[in-house]
């Protein structure tokens, strides 16, 4: 068994980011921005915005946090995103999901400009996913493919999957694996909580990649000797034990999971870091594109 390690392969993508920057820098050229939209404070969201702009700052970006009370109305923050949209000065912008139940995600989603959807999540840039134009691909997905492709991952004609279909993982994975590119050209499947036979599919799975929010659910009993494993689940368990008060959990058990496979992602240190990378490396592409 072998470790997808995202924190080494992510690192690498910072470094060569960062040279970018200078590279950037020394010929007086626009050094690029992102922007993160932060509805309320609580809960994880916080953690993971402030890891998005500790990397900008790390690569050499320039960064905007923008953070909002969670009372603000549906109409105040659609300002704030055409507020985003005008400024020049902005290449990307994120607006952290999820929202308060008051606020409609999908209309939030639709009014940040296409050219600055660093998140990949407008349907323009989901659209020009599928048709394989050129585009912003969302944020987990691509730091996915780049944890395969930079570990050496042979993805052509594998049987691969996915479990979870949600907008921002499991549905854009499916087709990027399922696509004519390299890492990609593999036979996809994909389960969901309505699936009838998973075990018995899972078991067929080279490539396994599990976003379904459940803490531990892949056991060893579901998954193949040899396979890749990809786990997405991210899950704060209390731990009084922990200096933190909590531990992270993936979708996977990881102890019994990974000595059966031959390539296996950690929770945390594996999806995660990769995520975080892909957003910069979408932000540089929108610099570029100005
Ligand atoms: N919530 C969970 N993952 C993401 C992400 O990649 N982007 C945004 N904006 N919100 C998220």
């Amino acid at each position: 068994m072998q470790l997808l390690d995202g924190k080494i392969t992510s690192d690498q993508i910072k470094e060569e980011l960062k040279n970018k920057v200078e590279a950037i820098k020394a010929k007086g050229g626009k050094i690029p921005h992102l922007a993160a939209v932060l509805v309320g404070d609580s809960g994880a969201a916080v953690t993971y915005v402030n890891a998005k702009v500790k990397a900008c700052e790390l690569v050499g970006f320039k960064s905007t946090l923008v953070k909002l009370p969670d009372t603000i109305s549906e109409a105040d923050l659609l300002s704030k995103v055409a507020e985003l949209n005008a400024d020049k000065d902005i290449d990307g912008y994120i607006v952290q999901l999820p929202l308060p139940k008051h606020i409609d995600e999908h209309k939030v989603t639709e009014a940040i400009s296409p050219d600055k959807d660093v998140d990949g999540f407008h349907p323009t840039s989901l659209g020009r996913m599928v048709l394989n134009l050129p585009t912003y691909l969302p944020a987990t997905p691509y730091g996915i493919m780049q944890l395969l492709e930079r570990n050496g991952i042979e993805t052509a004609g594998k049987h691969c999957v996915v479990m979870g279909r949600s907008h921002i993982v499991g549905s854009p994975m499916s087709i990027l694996m399922a696509r004519n590119t390299n890492p990609g050209n593999a036979t996809v499947t994909i389960v969901h909580s309505r699936t009838k036979n998973l075990k018995e599919l899972t078991l067929q799975a080279d490539i396994l990649i599990v976003a379904i929010g459940k803490p531990e659910f892949v056991t060893a009993d579901m998954v193949k000797e040899g396979a890749v494993v990809v786990d997405v689940g991210i899950h704060r368990i209390d731990d009084a034990s922990k200096k933190s008060g909590f531990r992270l959990l993936g979708d996977v058990k990881f102890d019994e999971v990974a000595p059966k496979t031959s390539y296996i992602s950690p929770v945390p240190g594996g999806v995660g870091p990769m995520t975080i990378a892909s957003l910069l490396m979408n932000t540089l592409q929108a610099a570029a594109l100005k």
